[in-house]
């Protein structure tokens, strides 16, 4: 094993650090005061009131590891990438850096030599194409043009896939621009990219620039504060980081899976 689940969530936590970010607890699985869910479905659900504009004691640069139960994806739980209880690690902006910070530091978490080291050949990002509710992403994609990402590399997809939140029917939300894994054969072709390939590419983080609100009407309005939320799902990223090619194959469940294994006298 190249790097362990515990090594990823340390190595993580103490780059948002050297980014002057309060390191702060998973919240319980089970919401304490949110009634529109009934579990944490993301790292951005125990924190709504202050992405609303609660002051947060720990200040306005935040980074976790929230545990999450994810009811929605429950359909492909049993594939190679989905869980219905997972990790999400995550960095926040509280009304503080945007966009810029955002991008530039995910890039350089993922592929710096002393963070992650992951060649850049191997991603490729997506970005809101942009619908009636708000314009499309160009500021995202001229970001990621600038750390580099070729503009083969960058897709432009709708709400469905480049828009997150809110988490239940009202709240923050807005369009996001997600990283991507390639886990296909060989290296991707040129023309390859998660909107034209998407069973080779694995999202595995997710930065949301929360600037809108919805309201019980549906509306999206703008909102008085721009906020960041990231995830990054654990199990995923030590997947492909440990080239393995299924997170029943990382030390999260391998040792589990073994210890059945012996117990019931079979291979699984
Ligand atoms: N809230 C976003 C998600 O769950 C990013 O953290 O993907």
């Amino acid at each position: 094993m190249k790097i362990t689940s515990r090594e990823l969530r340390q190595k993580f936590l103490d780059f948002w650090r050297t980014k002057n970010h309060q390191i702060i607890a998973s919240a319980p699985v089970v919401p304490e005061n949110d009634p529109t869910v009934l579990f944490n479905t993301a790292g951005m659900q125990p924190l709504v009131p202050y992405l609303l504009g609660q002051e947060h004691p720990a200040g306005t640069r935040l980074a976790d590891c929230q545990k999450c139960v994810r009811t929605v994806d429950l359909e492909e739980v049993g594939d190679d990438s989905h869980l219905s209880f997972f990790e999400m690690l995550g960095n926040w902006s509280l009304n503080d850096y945007f966009k810029k910070e955002s991008i530039a530091w995910s890039w350089e978490f993922l592929t710096a030599p002393e963070w992650l080291n992951i060649s850049p050949t191997k991603l490729a990002v997506t970005v809101f194409a942009g619908d009636n509710d708000a314009p499309r992403d160009d500021e995202s994609a001229d970001l990621w043009s600038q750390c580099g990402v070729p503009p083969h590399r960058i897709a432009y997809l709708g709400k469905k896939n480049n828009w997150w939140g809110p988490a239940g029917q009202t709240g923050p939300c807005g369009p996001d621009t997600e990283i991507f894994y390639w886990v296909g054969e060989g290296e991707p072709s040129l023309e390859s990219n998660p909107g034209s390939d998407e069973d080779n590419w694995l999202e595995i983080w997710n930065n949301v620039f929360m600037g809108y609100l919805k309201n019980e009407k549906g509306e999206y309005l703008k909102a008085p504060r721009h906020n960041v939320d990231t995830g990054m799902g654990l199990e995923r990223i030590v997947t492909v980081l440990n080239g393995v090619n299924t997170i029943y194959a990382t030390d999260v469940f391998a040792e589990m899976i073994a210890k059945l294994e012996e117990l019931a006298g079979q291979k699984f």
